[in-house]
């Protein structure tokens, strides 16, 4: 295995301690990545490596793997005065040197300028960048200029989680492995898809990045949209990073930019999840009172290509809401004919993202007695028992990924660009908007998100 050293900016930061550590630890305790991964944290705040070993422990709630090392350099990751330092580290670190960006979005361009002007990129590295990447297509644009100074596209993985869950891969085997899908995967057949991403939780501490990201930024422009590209996208001619990046850019691009009318925007208020009060957005600690920031999103939109036309998908996330649940339901087409009196229906192919697991088709079935009474039931797939190994992590898989250089599961710039241009005009209009619609903790948003669907005479499924 090349040794690896990964160089972690934002090292004391939410994402970093919730996600990366644990990540990391267990990749070395599994032989994913090499025992002696040596790590290097980066962060403001003043300590020494002890210390840092301590709030990784605690971040993964447990010792750290005895053959790893772990370092800490405190500094501001775009002052010079940090990187003499850290290419003196680097000088002796053998192998890849994997740069782990998990910093906000604007100060990105800062971190690689000085990547670059310390010639620490191109020769040995790669480097993982979280999300959002950029704000708008614009400054996505001008942030890929930037990182390509210091990294070719070939070295960049622009991580987005969601491609890391074993159900979100799942999605292209289930259509381009099964021959019976691919004749009913257009607007013949498909009256209308919903994608659902709901979350009980609200800003969980994390209220600074939050109240400028929003629900549009920080899940739909990535996450959301990722779930369409998959969903949506033509089959590649073969499986390579190359011919699946290149669908999703085609499909992604293919999206008509989303109209104000076809979006709804709302912020939860006081209320209750699973008997429990919670309060308002505005009221969370380090959410200015008077934010207008949007915890929840349902928009419409389409897709203008041959397979998708004048079929609309109904997007909706938020916090706060009644339960978490991330599900893509295919509605089908209701027969020709009602052959059994009121019972002809639309069946439903549901992909249970999470919590639970599984694909499910919702059909008719005659219910045993007299008459011929029809009555929904489910066909199922069941992850936790068909394959009775736990999934692993999506941040396991994707630093797996990163470090053997297979940039699938990761977005390409064109990619980038291509989503935030579908939202921007969106995305624009809901900057300067003076208010969002309120929505009670534990409601599934706004009354205006169900007349959204309701317009084109549709409901929204139970997730
Ligand atoms: C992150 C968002 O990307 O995804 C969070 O920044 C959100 O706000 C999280 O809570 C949801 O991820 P998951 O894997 O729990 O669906």
């Amino acid at each position: 295995m090349t040794p690896l050293t990964m160089i972690v900016f934002g090292a004391t930061g939410d994402l970093a301690r919730r996600k990366l550590y644990s990540a990391i630890a267990h990749n070395i305790r599994s032989g994913l990545l090499p025992k002696d991964t040596a790590v290097i944290g980066i962060s403001r705040q003043q300590m020494d490596d002890a210390a840092f070993g301590q709030l990784v422990a605690d971040s993964i709630g447990g010792p750290w793997p005895a053959s790893s090392r772990l370092a800490y350099v405190a500094g501001s990751a775009d002052q010079p005065d940090l990187y003499p330092d850290l290419s003196q580290r680097l000088k002796a670190a053998p192998g890849l040197h994997l740069f782990y960006l998990a910093v906000p979005t604007h100060l990105i361009s800062a971190v690689v300028g000085r990547l670059a002007d310390a010639k620490l990129g191109r020769s040995r590295g790669r480097v993982i960048i979280e999300k959002p990447f950029g704000v708008d297509e614009a400054s996505a644009r001008t942030l890929n200029r930037s990182v390509h100074r210091a990294f070719a596209e070939g070295q960049i993985y622009r991580i987005d989680h969601y491609l890391g869950k074993e159900t979100v891969q799942n999605i292209l085997v289930f259509r381009f492995s099964n021959g019976v899908m691919e004749p009913l995967w257009n607007r013949g057949q498909i009256d209308h898809v919903q994608i659902t991403a709901a979350e009980t939780i609200g800003t969980e501490g994390r209220s600074d990045y939050y109240d400028h990201a929003g629900a549009l930024r920080d899940m739909v422009q990535n996450h959301l949209l990722q779930l369409v590209a998959l969903t949506a996208m033509e089959p590649p001619a073969v499986f390579s990073a190359q011919a699946v990046r290149d669908e999703k850019v085609k499909v992604l691009s293919a999206i008509r930019p989303v109209r104000t009318e076809d979006a709804v925007r709302g912020q939860y208020q006081q209320g209750r999840i699973d008997g429990v009060s919670v309060q308002g957005y505005q009221q969370e600690d380090g959410v200015a009172p008077d934010s207008r920031r949007e915890t929840f999103a349902a928009l419409r939109l389409f897709i203008d290509n041959w397979r998708w036309y004048g079929v609309p998908f109904y997007l909706r996330t938020g916090k706060r809401l009644p339960q978490r649940a991330t599900r893509i339901q295919v509605v089908f087409k209701q027969p020709p004919l009602d052959l059994f009196e009121g019972a002809a229906q639309a069946n439903v192919l549901s992909i249970h993202v999470q919590p639970d697991e599984r694909i499910s088709l919702e059909i008719g079935a005659k219910r045993p007695g007299l008459g011929t009474h029809v009555d929904p039931v489910e066909m199922n797939f069941v992850y936790a028992t068909s394959f009775r190994s736990a999934s692993a992590e999506a941040y396991e898989r994707l630093l797996v990924d990163a470090t053997l250089g297979d940039p699938t599961l990761f977005a390409r710039e064109d990619e980038v660009e291509a989503a935030w241009r579908a939202l921007d005009p969106l995305a624009q209009r809901w900057d300067k908007e003076a208010a969002c619609l309120p929505y009670a903790a534990g409601s599934w948003g706004p009354q205006a998100a169900t007349a959204l669907i309701a317009r084109d005479g549709r409901h929204w499924l139970d997730p």
